[in-house]
């Protein structure tokens, strides 16, 4: 007995040893964890539970019959983040460079099924070659079986990724597919093909941080959702998005006990609106002064800065927050925003997260960048989210809210629940100054007249009461009261019911 014991001791070890000591030390030389170390980091102490420890790959070409390594290049199961189930996996680089053989997806589909039957989410590490260059297309059958699971899983429960390594071809697109990508700086790329291949077919030479680091896919492609520092705080980071998240889309909020009072008055809200209305205050303080404890998990804080998305927490429970932010280009609505926002927003409505909307928006960038862009179906996009999505919704009306940008950003007119507006709210079809030009074209020689005209727009238009006379705007509220007011909405709207039409799919503008 003592030698079967010993048996599964030696073969748990020889699995844990993943490509060796040698490529655990280079791993460890690039500043990275081990697929191990990693989900010990993620997961709470002592919660993991391995699955498909000695599974190994069928590959018998190029030598492979001789070359198996148990466990075939990633690590799989479930855990726990504060107490909250997971399922797990966490491709090993030191296995084959983690690429993806027939069996490695085996293993992934494996533990996306169960995710999806149990509801629980799925987190994937991901540090990876590509497809398993020695199998061909067994291996690419491989990541069609991941990919068909991703859609399916799409809306069931949560799945997020996180690139921690060089991740080409195969490996980029089922991240695609998931609800989040997170990097790591430094360490992690993500390309369809690498830097070499380019150089080949177009003569472009670019460095694989220029062509999928980081800050390439923050702050250009929009690809990921946020980057972080080192292994380390990447791992810490997701384990904070993850108690924000229920676990699926039939599951509840999840409620964090918190010691900050629901009626908290915060006077500072009542002066952070500037005099004059084209000076910029950061709506980052608005959210922070609402939410439970200051605590605002930002996504895709480095992309389309004119807008802010994220989830806070009211009176322990997930709201999902927009944001315009006058602080960049004045908070216009433009491409880049509509699509960031419009996601967003799509995601709250498929895990029930209830949506606050925060306004202050001078309308739609002009321009024929935009034009040329797009912007007339891009900017749909958030208008069609909106509309369609059935969560609570409450909207609070801080400054600006004009032309086409007041309907798409939660107004009461495409379904929000709760419409608010701060005193200092501008509600109008356009700017005083750009309105008094179109409607007094012939005066526009007498600036004495057409200051007139202006400060009579101002003040017919510049205020909620037009608004709130016709039932657009419930209430005007103090500033000062918006936490208490918004978290008692919201508590109401706890059992909000809407009634579906039926249909297949709806076609929103892609
Ligand atoms: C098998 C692979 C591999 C792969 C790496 N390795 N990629 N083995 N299949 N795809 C192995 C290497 O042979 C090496 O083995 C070990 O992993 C580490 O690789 P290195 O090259 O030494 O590491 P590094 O210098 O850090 O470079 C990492 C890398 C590079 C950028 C990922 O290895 C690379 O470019 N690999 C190929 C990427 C690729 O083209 N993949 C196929 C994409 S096509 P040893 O034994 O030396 O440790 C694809 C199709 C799917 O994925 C499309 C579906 C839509």
């Amino acid at each position: 007995m003592q030698d079967i014991l010993k048996e599964l001791e030696d073969r748990r070890a020889e699995a844990r040893l993943g490509g060796g000591q040698r490529r655990i030390d280079s791993q460890h030389k690039k500043g990275k964890l081990t697929a191990r170390e990693r989900l010990d980091v993620l997961l709470d102490e002592g919660s993991f539970e391995e699955y498909d420890m000695y599974k190994t790959h069928r590959c018998t070409d190029f030598g492979m019959a001789d070359n198996q390594i148990s466990g075939d290049g990633v690590v799989t199961g479930w855990g726990t983040i504060n107490g909250r189930p997971t399922y797990v996996f966490s491709q090993d680089f030191t296995v084959f460079g983690g690429s993806l053989s027939e069996t490695h997806a085996e293993k992934i589909c494996k533990i996306m099924d169960l995710a999806v039957q149990n509801g629980v989410p799925v987190i994937g590490l991901n540090d990876s070659g590509g497809a398993r260059i020695q199998e061909g297309v067994a291996s690419l059958g491989g990541y069609a079986e991941v990919f068909y699971r991703n859609v399916q899983a799409s809306g069931v429960v949560p799945q997020i990724s996180v690139i921690m390594g060089p991740c080409a071809g195969g490996a980029v697109y089922s991240p695609a597919m998931t609800d989040y990508i997170f990097m790591v700086k430094d360490t992690s790329y993500m390309f369809v093909t690498g830097p070499d291949v380019v150089k080949t077919v177009t003569n472009e030479v670019v460095t694989a941080e220029e062509l999928g680091g980081a800050s390439t896919h923050t702050k250009k492609s929009s690809v990921a959702d946020g980057a972080f520092e080192n292994d380390l705080v990447a791992l810490l980071e997701i384990r904070r998005l993850f108690d924000f998240l229920p676990l699926s889309n039939e599951a509840e909020i999840p409620v964090l006990k918190t010691n900050d009072p629901a009626d908290r008055i915060e006077m500072s809200l009542d002066t952070i609106v500037p005099e004059n209305p084209n000076q910029p205050y950061d709506m980052h303080e608005v959210i922070r002064k609402i939410a439970d404890e200051g605590d605002f998990f930002e996504i895709q804080k480095d992309y389309a800065g004119n807008i802010l998305c994220g989830y806070i927490r009211l009176n322990g429970s997930t709201v999902g927050v927009v944001a315009n932010q006058p602080m960049v280009l004045a908070g216009c609505l433009d491409i880049d925003s509509a699509k960031k926002a419009g996601r967003f927003v799509r995601y709250c409505n498929a895990f029930n997260i209830p949506i606050l909307t925060l306004v202050d928006v001078p309308g739609f960038l002009p321009g024929t960048v935009q034009e040329y862009g797009g912007i007339i179906k891009h900017g749909a996009k958030l208008l069609f989210a909106y509309a369609e999505a059935t969560v609570p919704k409450v909207t609070v009306i801080v400054r600006k809210a004009y032309g086409g940008a007041y309907d798409v950003m939660s107004s009461k007119h495409i379904r929000s629940d709760v419409n608010y507006a701060w005193p200092t709210a501008e509600i109008a079809v356009m700017g005083a100054k750009g309105a008094t030009e179109i409607l007094y074209r012939e005066e526009l020689g007498d600036p004495e007249k057409i200051a007139a005209r202006t400060k009579e727009y101002e003040d017919q238009f510049a205020n909620p009461f037009i608004a709130a006379q016709r039932g657009f705007i419930d209430e005007v509220i103090q500033p000062h009261s918006t936490r208490r007011r918004v978290g008692r909405a919201f508590d109401l709207l706890k059992t909000k019911k809407v009634p579906t039409i039926s249909k297949k799919n709806d076609n929103i503008p892609l």
